[in-house]
């Protein structure tokens, strides 16, 4: 069986960033497989959105153990497509998984017990085919759990060679203070912070960026799309095919509610020379913004154009502050 044959021109115009203080470089623009890449979803469109990725110099992909539907099955895509497409090369690649939101029933199925997240780990490893992942999250913060076990578990998966890094998900200011102190002194320094950030999702800017960068921990963004509302998808209608018409975490009631919105942000994106989404893509990279941007996407064409967006990741003061002035007191909303 011929194995593919990645572009030649694959380091040519993805730029990659240092991940906080660590040795880590991550590729501007990563790819989630939240979406679209479940059992339910088309394998070849799946695949070819994997292969594309990598020819445009994207090297991380963030899964989780829920993702699919069913939960689980975007692990075994991934395993599949590495199997026929990419194995080969697995050193050019980070791949991130997490554990912490629901997963199998009973008391050890999810949150943040040792229990819970090293079995959760050991079946990711499975689903993918993999000796290791490259990073491996504590999903969300479990406060029934002291914090000690949920890190000292993070700890265990690099020391036992399971996971490269630790990393965390949706942690507050102050649990996340706590969290990168117990790994401090555990000697398993936190990676990166994987929080929900975008032009409507402005949490972070209370007090999560600037402790990640003084604490030369990375950040990746999730979500930097709005799930798509923050792009053309909804321009003309709620389509078939689109996020908010299937049952999901996009409700097409925030499709109006944000359309007017949606409107004014795109004239800037048009005045930049940029889409909507390269635009949107563009203003979690800026200057003081993220490490990386985790994209998704349900076609191989939103994935170029959001790569496209690195051509212009420079805002003026006006733009900026434009932007914060459409939103008005949505802005300072976590
Ligand atoms: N840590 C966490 O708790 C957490 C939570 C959520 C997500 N994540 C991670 O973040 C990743 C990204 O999340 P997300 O999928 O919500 O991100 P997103 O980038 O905000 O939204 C992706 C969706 O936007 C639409 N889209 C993307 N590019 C487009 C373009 N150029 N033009 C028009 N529409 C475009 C597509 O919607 P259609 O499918 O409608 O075409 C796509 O599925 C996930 O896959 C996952 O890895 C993490």
């Amino acid at each position: 069986m011929n194995l593919y044959e990645a572009s030649t021109e694959r380091y040519d115009t993805m730029a990659y960033r240092r991940c906080g203080r660590s040795g880590l470089l991550l590729p501007a623009i990563s790819l989630g497989l939240w979406h679209n890449f479940g059992g339910s979803s088309d394998f070849e469109n799946a695949r070819a959105m994997l292969r594309r990725s990598f020819d445009l110099g994207i090297t991380h992909f963030d899964l989780a153990n829920n993702y699919g539907p069913p939960a689980g099955s975007a692990e075994e895509t991934f395993g599949r497509i590495l199997k026929l497409d990419l194995g080969h090369y697995r050193d050019e690649i980070v791949v991130s998984t997490k554990a912490g939101y629901l997963m199998w029933p009973g008391p050890y199925g999810e949150w943040g017990s040792r229990k819970y997240l090293i079995a959760s780990l050991n079946q990711s490893l499975k689903r993918m085919g993999l000796d290791y992942v490259d990073i491996f999250y504590s999903h969300r913060p479990d406060v029934h759990t002291p914090m000690e076990e949920t890190m000292s578990a993070l700890d265990f998966a690099v020391r036992s060679g399971k996971a490269l890094y630790a990393g965390i998900s949706n942690y507050g200011v102050e649990q996340t203070h706590e969290a990168l102190r117990l790994l401090r002194e555990l000697g398993t320094p936190c990676l990166i912070h994987q929080p929900k950030y975008s032009i409507f999702q402005r949490g972070p800017e209370e007090g999560l960026l600037d402790l990640l960068r003084s604490e030369g921990v990375g950040s990746i963004a999730f979500s930097p799309l709005a799930q798509g509302l923050l792009t053309d998808r909804y321009r003309n209608g709620i389509g078939k095919d689109s996020r908010a018409a299937q049952a999901s975490f996009l409700k097409p009631a925030e499709v109006h509610e944000r359309r007017l919105e949606v409107l004014a942000l795109a004239e800037i994106a048009a005045a930049r020379g940029q889409s909507l989404a390269q635009m949107a893509v563009a203003w979690v990279l800026r200057e003081g913004g993220v490490t990386s941007a985790v994209t998704g996407a349900s076609h191989v064409r939103q994935i170029e154009e959001n790569v496209a967006a690195l051509r212009n990741l420079e805002f003026s003061s006006e733009e900026l502050q434009h932007i914060d002035s459409i939103l008005g007191k949505a802005a300072a909303q976590p």
